[in-house]
């Protein structure tokens, strides 16, 4: 069902420090910061050969990584996503096998402009998955 690994998503209490720490300790290609105020987060790419890290940092007043920054003030990793190639194929499966998809269980346009879905970190040893259609 998975192929790549398309990013790995930290959330960070302060944007410019933690580009700071991968473009200049650890030398890596950062991206500018882009607000995407449909999903409440401005994000940071930081793009590897074979993946990439996407720094999160809530926008606006209900952003979805606010409360996990309130438990982690610190920062830490947010989610990884999986690639897959029929998203409503992968969803049906999971949820005959007893897994729980977030929210309505229907897929949603992400933040790079094509359908994802995330799965219940209970059901997956405490790690949030993203599941993205590509
Ligand atoms: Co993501």
């Amino acid at each position: 069902m998975l192929s790549r690994l398309n990013h790995v998503a930290i959330a960070v209490p302060d944007l410019s420090a933690a580009s700071a720490h991968y473009r200049d300790a650890l030398g890596a290609n950062v991206s500018a910061p882009q607000d995407l105020p449909e999903h409440g987060v401005t994000v940071v790419f930081v793009e590897l050969g074979n993946t990439k890290i996407e720094l999160l940092h809530p926008f606006g007043e209900r952003s979805p990584i606010q409360g996990f920054l309130d438990k982690n003030p610190g920062g830490g990793m947010h989610h990884v996503c999986f690639e897959v190639a029929d998203i409503k194929a992968a969803r049906d499966k999971l949820k005959a096998e007893g897994k729980r998809v977030v929210g309505d269980g229907e897929p949603k346009i992400g933040a790079h402009g094509k359908p994802v879905l995330f799965l219940h970190p209970k059901d997956f040893s405490g790690t949030l998955i993203e599941l993205e259609e590509v």
